[in-house]
C-alpha cells in the first residue's frame, strides 16, 4: 500500500456509510489529505476528527449540498486553498428515495437527479481544472447496478441517474485522458449501509437472495475497490465500470 502518500481526496457523501469508509481506507494507506463534504455537518466533523485522531490524516470536514453549484466552488476552493492540490474526487454523495412509479412527480424526479447526477458533475467540473493544471487526477463515480436493470426499490429516477454517472464517466475518459486523468466508475449492489436499511427487511433480504454470494457487501468492500481504482495498481484503466455486487447481476 502507500500508495496515496502525498495525495488529497475530496470524497463526497463521507460522513457516514460507503463514503466513510473510503476516508478510511485511504486515510489507512497513508494520504495526506482529506475533505469530508457531506450536507451532515455533525457528521462530516465528527468522521474528520475521528480520522484525524486514529491516523494522524489532515482530515477537513466541509458542509455541501453537491446539487448546490455555489456550495460546491465554495467546497472545492476551501480544498484547494487548504492543501494547494487536488488528486482524487470520489464522487459518492446519492439519495435513493423509495417513491414507486404511481408517486413519480416531476418535483422528486428532479431532485434524485439533482444530487446523484447533476451533483456528481457540479463536482467534476470544479476539479478538473485543477487536475488539468496538475496534469494528473483521478475521479470515482459511485453509480449503482440499478443503472443495469432499472431501480430495484427506489425511485425510478434513481436508475436513470445512476445510468448517467455511467456514460459521463465514459465521456469524461475520452476528454481527459489526454491530461493525464482517469476516470472510471463502481456499480455496488446491495452494500450494507443506512441507505439500504431504510428499504425494510423483506425488501434487503430479496438483494441478498438475488447475489450468488447470498449476503450483502459491507463499505469496506467497497472502499477496497474504490482504493484500486485511485491507486498505482490501475493505471491502464479508465472508462471502466466495476461491478461489485456478489454475483448479483449474473442471474
Ligand atoms: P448513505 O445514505 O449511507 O450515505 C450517503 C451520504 O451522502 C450521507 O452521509 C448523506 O448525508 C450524504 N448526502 C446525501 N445527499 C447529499 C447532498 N445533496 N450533498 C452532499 N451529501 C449528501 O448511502 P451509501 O449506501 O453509503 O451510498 C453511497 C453511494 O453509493 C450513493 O451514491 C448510493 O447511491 C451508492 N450506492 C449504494 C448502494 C448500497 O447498497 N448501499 C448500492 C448502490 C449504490
Amino acid at each position: 500500500m502507500n500508495s496515496l502518500q502525498d495525495q488529497v481526496a475530496i470524497i463526497t457523501g463521507s460522513a457516514g456509510g460507503i463514503g466513510q469508509a473510503v476516508a478510511e481506507v485511504f486515510a489507512e494507506d497513508g494520504i495526506a489529505g482529506l475533505i469530508i463534504a457531506d450536507v451532515n455537518s455533525d457528521r462530516a466533523e465528527k468522521v474528520a476528527g475521528d480520522l484525524q485522531t486514529r491516523f494522524g490524516v489532515d482530515a477537513v470536514a466541509a458542509t455541501v449540498d453537491v446539487s448546490d453549484s455555489e456550495q460546491v466552488h465554495a467546497m472545492v476552493e476551501m480544498a484547494a486553498s487548504h492543501f494547494k492540490r487536488i488528486d482524487i474526487l470520489i464522487n459518492n454523495a446519492g439519495i435513493a428515495p423509495v417513491v414507486p412509479w404511481p408517486k413519480v412527480t416531476e418535483e422528486n424526479w428532479r431532485q434524485v437527479m439533482d444530487v446523484n447526477l447533476n451533483g456528481a458533475l457540479l463536482c467534476t467540473l470544479a476539479v478538473l481544472p485543477i487536475m488539468q493544471q496538475q496534469r494528473a487526477g483521478r475521479i470515482v463515480n459511485i453509480s449503482s447496478a440499478g443503472a443495469f436493470v432499472g431501480s430495484i426499490c427506489t425511485h425510478p429516477a434513481y436508475g436513470v441517474s445512476k445510468a448517467g454517472m455511467i456514460a459521463m464517466t465514459k465521456s469524461l475518459a475520452k476528454a481527459f485522458a489526454e491530461d493525464g486523468i482517469l476516470v472510471n466508475a463502481i456499480a455496488p449492489g446491495s452494500i450494507d449501509t443506512p441507505l439500504v436499511n431504510h428499504f425494510g427487511e423483506a425488501q434487503k433480504e430479496q438483494l441478498i437472495q438475488a447475489a450468488p454470494l447470498k449476503r450483502q457487501g459491507s463499505s469496506r468492500e467497497l472502499a477496497d475497490a474504490v482504493w484500486f481504482l485511485v491507486s498505482n495498481r490501475s493505471t491502464y484503466v479508465t472508462g471502466a465500470t466495476l461491478h461489485i455486487n456478489g454475483g448479483s447481476l449474473l442471474v
